[in-house]
């Protein structure tokens, strides 16, 4: 389908990017000679998911976008860039980070890699030291990691408490995620608490009492690690629901590091993303299929703790929705970079280029129940990501090459 700027646009005609003839229009910037432009809007491309735009050109205003298309129909704008005729893609969404946290675990990878495997417990490490930062320390620290996703084209992240297991130190941890983005996920339940070893019951009612009631101002979403040595499906489903009823909404690490229930009580409660799903059943992958529930996958970690792949193409060939994250955290996944995943993704996890760079940007944004991020379409979040490579396929096809060369968030370049 090749429908006329005039229709595609039409946030853009109700909100001129040319500011000739208003005095109050904020100065727009026109992105041109962009080689080809993932929009993940199949209305304004070649009607593929990434509704790819080839010689395209996007229009920002304020932290909009206002209009994009062919880059010889651009309006006429205050400012102009010009692409180079280089890539353009929405900036990646990353749905899943767990960053208040102090210290490393370079001891536990280096056993990992010489034939140790990876146990829940291992966050134990993290939690004491995390208790033992400042609350400075812990925010340098995520602002440190935020720096660095940025600058590998991450514009929105998600991220998490859990290291810190006491009402007062989880409550921290979010007041301080808060501070740095609107996507923060209370997990109390990363593991039981080691001051609660002998009575993992009492944790479960200090999570889903005092521990929620002062973290849930903090967070948006409620999550739980469903896995053996953490929390079984009775305890998830109590603390999923302790925190859905104080306006939280679920999400939750799922069958990770072995089959179990987690997959079927998200999708069973609505949640927003069941996050790793490495081992799945047939009757997983039929509830994720059934349900709004998606499936966040997290190579990352598979690279990290020498796992098996999660199958992303079985899941995509049953409809599932997937999105590709980070799972930066100083245990099973320390990376803050997406283009790392997406190359993961591609090379070991069944998926095509294509569908990975969708599944780190608009996929991302389904995982975050969002729609106003992970595309490029009038009317979006101007967080875009200029790439120093003809096509978005490059993000796989040259893995672990910097290739993000500029990246505009809320409409200000940023890198
Ligand atoms: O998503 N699986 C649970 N939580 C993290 C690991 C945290 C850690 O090892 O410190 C994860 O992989
Ligand atoms: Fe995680």
């Amino acid at each position: 389908m090749n429908t006329g700027p005039e229709t595609r646009n039409s946030a853009a005609a109700t909100s001129a990017p040319t500011s000739a003839n208003s005095a109050v229009a904020t100065p727009a910037t026109a992105i041109v000679n962009i080689a080809s432009l993932v929009t993940n809007d199949p209305s304004l491309g070649d009607e593929s998911p990434l509704g790819l735009i080839r010689d395209a050109a996007v229009v920002i205003e304020g932290d909009r976008v206002v209009w994009v298309g062919e880059s010889s129909k651009a309006p006429a704008t205050d400012n102009r860039v010009d692409a180079g005729g280089r890539a353009v893609i929405p900036g990646f969404v990353d749905s899943h980070s767990h960053l208040v946290f102090a210290g490393d675990r370079t001891a536990e990878f280096n056993a990992r890699m010489s034939g140790r495997p990876y146990e829940a417990g291992g966050i134990r490490t993290t939690v004491a030291a995390t208790r033992a930062a400042s609350d400075e320390a812990l925010s340098a620290n995520v602002a440190r990691y935020l720096r660095e996703a940025l600058a590998q084209g991450t514009t929105t992240f998600e991220t998490k408490s859990g290291y810190g297991l006491t009402v007062e130190d989880e409550a921290r941890a979010l007041r301080i995620a808060a501070e740095h983005t609107d996507e923060v996920t209370y997990l109390g339940a990363h593991i039981v608490s080691p001051d609660y070893a002998d009575d993992p019951a009492a944790y479960v009612d200090l999570v889903t009492g005092p521990m929620l009631d002062a973290c849930a101002p903090y967070a948006r979403w409620v999550d739980v690690f469903c896995e053996k040595g953490a929390f079984d499906g009775d305890q998830a489903r109590a603390i999923l629901t302790a925190g859905r009823a104080k306006g939280l909404h679920p999400r939750v690490h799922a069958n990770q590091l072995s089959y179990g229930p987690g997959v079927r009580l998200a999708v069973e409660l609505d949640a927003a993303s069941a996050d790793h799903c490495t081992h799945l059943t047939d009757a997983d992958v039929d509830a994720l299929a059934s349900g709004d529930t998606v499936a966040t996958l997290l190579p990352g970690a598979e690279f990290s703790t020498r796992a098996e792949w999660p199958d992303a193409r079985r899941l995509l060939d049953a409809g599932v929705t997937v999105a590709l994250s980070t799972d930066c955290n100083p245990g099973s996944s320390f990376t803050s970079s997406v283009p790392f995943c997406i190359a993961l993704a591609v090379r070991d996890m069944g998926m095509t280029p294509d569908e990975a760079v969708w599944s780190a940007t608009a996929g991302g944004a389904a995982a975050l129940r969002r729609t106003d991020i992970g595309r490029l379409a009038p009317g979006t979040r101007a967080d875009l990501t200029l790439l120093n490579a003809p096509s978005h396929v490059h993000l796989a096809y040259r893995p672990g090459v910097p290739l993000v060369s500029e990246v505009w968030r809320r409409g200000v370049r940023v890198v």
